[in-house]
Order: C-alpha cells, then structure tokens, then sequence
C-alpha cells in the first residue's frame, strides 16, 4: 500500500487527546459479538479509515489479528502507541481507501465514518474489491454519513465527503446475507460544535461457499 497525501484530521489527531474518544463504536462492538474468536481462532480485520484506533485497539483486545489503515499518519502514530500502552498489536498502513488494492482477504472488512470519502462514481467498484477480498461466510460492517433534506451540513464537513443516500449502503451488498442495518440520527460535538447526523449501518456475510 503507499503512502498518500494528508488527511482533515492530521492537526487533531497530532494534538493531545482523542479526537472520537477511546469508547469503540456501536459497531464495532456488534462485529465484536458476531465474529469474535468464539466463531473462528484470531480472525483477521482490516480496520478502514481507523483513525486514532478507538476500534482497531478494541478488536484487538478482543482478540482479532487487525490491520488498521488510514491517510492520516498522526493517526495511525498515535493509534500504534495507544495499541503498546494497552500491550496490543496493530498492524498499521497508511493508504488511500479510494485506490488501494488489498493484497490478502480478511474474515472481517470494518470501516466507521469512511465510505463516504469514496468518490460516488467509483464506490461500486471498490465496495466489489473489498467484497472480493473477504473470506468465505467473512462479514463486512461500515457506516456511512446520510443526507437528509432536513439536516444542515456538519461544520466539520471536509471537502472530500460526499453524503451517501439513505439505503445506498444496503444496495452494495445486495448478494450477501443483510445480519443488521439501521438508520439514525445522532447529536454530535467533532470540532467543538453541536450539530446533527444521519447514519446508515450495516453488516453483512458473504455466502459461505465463495471466496478464497
Ligand atoms: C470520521 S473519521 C472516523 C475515524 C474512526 N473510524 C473512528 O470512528 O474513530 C474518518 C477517518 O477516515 C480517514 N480517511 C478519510 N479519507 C480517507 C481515505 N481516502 N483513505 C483512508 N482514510 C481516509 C480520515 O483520516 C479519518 O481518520
């Protein structure tokens, strides 16, 4: 994978603190419950867009051989300390989601807040790579940032999101077993101001009898 340009984030993950936190997402806690050792002895994930590593450390807490990878290298520094104070090992790499090419499959393919930095002309194309390379009955779980008419844009907004639609995420995955999808609105405070998003979860598995 190589190194890309910097990421909005880079300034905040570079000061003190955690920008997300350290409490993992509602997600990855769920991912946690469905595909942890209990199903398959240190299954593999790749963490997409991970950032400080809120959830790459918690995966590996709970006992998944993960591989974090984002553009910000603040991020993934701060993300490799935090995995050695908490006696953890997280494999990181910095990389463009929006043109990486995964060299292995993963029995786990994360993201939370990234999938709407994908260009939306080429988000098919790279939701069909990252679904080739999962292991058979592997399971994907991303979050993806909707509009909704009646939601102004976060202050944060970098240049680079583009909002998903309600219900896109769920067409991606239209040949895959659908386990949980929601959507929600949530009050959030990144970049020290209030403001409000939609959000379309989903996790998803592959058939069992496909894949490497
Ligand atoms: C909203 S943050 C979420 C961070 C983390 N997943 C979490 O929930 O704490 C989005 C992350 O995606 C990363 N990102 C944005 N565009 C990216 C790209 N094209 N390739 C890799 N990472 C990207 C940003 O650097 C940032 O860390």
């Amino acid at each position: 994978m190589a190194a890309q340009s910097a990421s909005q984030y880079d300034d905040a993950y570079g000061s003190e603190g955690f920008y997300w936190g350290k409490k993992p997402s509602s997600l990855c806690d769920r991912v946690v419950e469905l595909a942890g050792p209990g199903v398959e002895r240190e299954p593999t994930l790749i963490d997409l867009g991970c950032g400080e590593g809120r959830d790459a450390v918690t995966f590996a807490r709970n006992g998944f051989r993960v591989t974090a990878v984002d553009l910000s290298l603040p991020g993934l520094e701060k993300l490799a300390r935090y995995a050695q104070e908490e006696g953890l090992h997280v494999d990181t790499a910095q990389a463009d989601v929006r043109e990486f090419q995964l060299e292995q499959s993963y029995a786990v393919v994360f993201s939370t807040g990234l999938v709407h930095y994908l260009l939306p002309a080429t988000r098919l194309a790279r939701f069909e790579h990252l679904k080739q390379h999962t292991t058979a009955a592997g399971i994907h779980a991303h979050s993806a940032l909707v509009s909704k008419p009646f939601l102004p844009a976060a202050p944060d907004a970098g240049p680079d999101v583009v909002l998903f639609r309600s219900g896109e995420l769920m067409g991606y995955f239209w040949d895959w077993e659908i386990l949980y999808t929601a959507e929600d609105l949530f009050d959030c405070t990144s970049g020290g101001i209030p403001h409000r998003h939609a959000i379309d979860r989903i996790i998803a598995r592959r058939y069992a009898g496909a894949g490497r």
